[in-house]
């Protein structure tokens, strides 16, 4: 398994162009299973989430002619696609419940597997479920498996979330597109990912409406040929922003609208951050001194997102005196705490909330990654340490950050990459 060597402390200077988002990519592939017709998917970033998403709508039967790159895929499915998400798949992404909804609605039938928990929580899918089983679907859980099926095309409802769900916001809508009639969905997430996913499937003749948490969707028989772009990955633009206030940088973060980090600037300026934005670009320098934040708490987008929870709390671990952050999405995302203790951090831990001592003087160790975001805090805090730090398990960073060390290298770390 590879591993990062990082030299620090380093200091942060010049360019970084920001790749397809991850999370808003996932979705809108997933839906191509909807299609009759070929769809094209551009600015696909080169993860390896990705890959298993492609890989899983292969096994189902779609033609995917991928761009040279990899950052275009033409995806061309088949009249009668197979409905089989297989365990080994789906074991590697939890993303790839969301082929469940295209295709109870599409084919009417779906074996697909549960997605298991993870690090950062049990990740339970009864609220798609329930969703599901409103619009029509049958099902029963067997041997790790959701044996699904409807007794022809779903029916529109009014399904009311009882908790904000991301992944189940995603897959009803998925669904309802294709449903007979209107469905009301209330209580939705709205992070822009989802918004992404909306736009495509209006793009391709979806009749889609949003009114603040209330999405409503008529569906229709079928949808046409499209090409789409995908948003920028505001959580990897957010990471940046934190390296470089961290690092005392001057960072020039390309192709994104910063408007879909606007919490998160406003975050970094009263830490001290300078930040300027300008059409789809961010210009940030990093203070001389890092302001403690009181009770920072992840919320459901527009709020503090969880994926960015573990990259502030190395940022406040570098702030010159107390903090704390509450974990409010998931049951267990402070996996990344341990390492940092041993990194010299001083963080206190109370049920969801981090208590932070500042002032921190980072010694490079050797690491272990645990989940993505996790993963790319203790590469952040090696930048800033003193001494050689090697990251171990970095596969955790290739599933969601693309050309990670490349990209740092272009802007001063000292980051290599160890067979
Ligand atoms: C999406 O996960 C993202 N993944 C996550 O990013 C992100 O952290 C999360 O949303 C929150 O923003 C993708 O988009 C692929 P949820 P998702 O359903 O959809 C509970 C990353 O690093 N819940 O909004 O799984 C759940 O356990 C990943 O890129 C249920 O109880 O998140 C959690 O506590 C990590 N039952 C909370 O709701 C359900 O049926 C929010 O989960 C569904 C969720």
């Amino acid at each position: 398994m590879d591993k990062f060597l990082i030299n620090g402390p380093c200091k942060i200077k010049g360019k970084v162009s920001i790749s397809g988002s991850k999370n808003a990519s996932l979705p809108i592939l997933a839906a191509t299973l909807l299609f009759d017709k070929p769809v094209i998917i551009k600015n696909l970033p080169r993860v390896r989430d990705i890959d298993t998403m492609l890989n899983l709508l292969k096994s189902l039967g779609s033609k995917i002619i991928l761009s040279k790159d990899r950052k275009t895929a033409k995806i061309i499915n088949k009249k009668n696609m197979k409905t089989f998400a297989s365990y080994s798949l789906v074991k590697t992404m939890r993303g790839s419940i969301l082929v469940l909804g295209p295709l109870i609605s599409k084919f009417h039938k779906s074996k697909t597997s549960l997605p298991g928990g993870c690090l950062i929580g049990a990740r339970p899918v009864n609220y798609h479920l329930s969703a599901l089983k409103k619009l029509g679907m049958e099902y029963k859980i067997r041997d790790g498996y959701i044996l699904a099926k409807s007794n022809g095309r779903l029916k529109g409802k009014k399904i009311n979330f009882p908790k904000i769900s991301v992944g189940a916001t995603e897959n009803s809508i998925i669904a309802a597109c294709l449903a007979r009639g209107k469905t009301i969905l209330k209580n939705c997430a709205v992070e822009p990912e989802i918004k992404d996913l909306t736009k495509f499937l209006s793009q391709a003749g979806a009749n889609i409406k949003w009114s603040g948490r209330t999405c409503t969707i008529i569906g229709v028989n079928s949808l046409n040929q499209t090409s789409h772009t995908v948003m920028a990955d505001r959580i990897e633009a957010g990471t940046f922003c934190v390296a470089a206030t961290l690092a005392k940088g001057n960072l020039q973060i390309k192709n994104l609208d910063p408007n879909i980090i606007n919490t998160e600037i406003e975050l970094l300026k009263k830490v001290g951050a300078k930040i300027k934005t300008l059409d789809n670009k961010i210009f940030i320098k990093g203070p001389d001194k890092i302001k403690p934040i009181q009770n920072i708490k992840t919320k459901e987008f527009p709020g503090i997102p969880t994926d960015l929870q573990a990259q502030l709390m190395v940022l406040m671990c570098k702030s010159v005196g107390k903090s704390s952050i509450t974990e409010s999405i998931f049951e267990n995302r402070f996996m990344h705490v341990a390492e940092l203790q041993r990194l010299g951090a001083k963080i206190n831990i109370q049920n969801n909330k981090a208590l932070i001592e500042g002032n921190t003087k980072f010694i490079g160790a050797e690491l272990m990654s645990s989940d993505l975001r996790a993963s790319v805090a203790l590469v952040l805090a090696a930048i800033v340490a003193n001494g050689k730090s090697i990251v171990g398990r970095v596969y955790h960073l290739e599933r969601g950050y693309e050309n990670i060390e490349n990209k740092l290298q272009k802007i001063g770390v000292k980051i290599k990459r160890l067979k």
